[in-house]
């Protein structure tokens, strides 16, 4: 049928636990969800967020020091557990993805920050 176009997915196949292992971090463009999905190997379950900073849309660094993400751009700082902003009392927080493991796959969810 002309003009229609499927749903988007619910939940994509982001990586597998030898990739995330050797990596430490995947970014993943979902193009269905206008997203960038990023994976951080964190303990004991990998961190999913959004990689658009919510301030201007800069990266998001996961720094395991402070157990903080961190923005590239302006050098803010969010909270890992719950996104918000800890640099500057703003409304917008960094966006969550649930996650499991497959079968070996890290599968993502699109609903974020449930
Ligand atoms: S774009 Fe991330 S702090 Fe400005």
């Amino acid at each position: 049928m002309l003009g229609h176009n499927p749903p988007p997915p619910d939940e994509v196949s982001v990586c597998s636990r030898e990739e995330l292992a050797k990596e430490r971090r995947i970014n993943h463009w979902v193009e269905a969800w206008r997203d960038e999905v990023v994976v951080f190997d964190r303990a004991p379950h990998p961190l999913v967020i959004s990689g658009v900073c919510p301030h201007f849309g800069g990266e998001l660094d996961f720094v395991p020091q402070s157990q903080k993400l961190r923005c590239r751009w302006h050098a803010w700082e969010f909270d890992a557990e719950d996104g918000r902003c800890l640099t500057y009392p703003m409304k917008g927080c960094v966006k969550f993805f649930k996650s499991e493991w497959r079968d070996g796959k890290l599968v993502v969810f699109r609903n974020a920050n449930p």
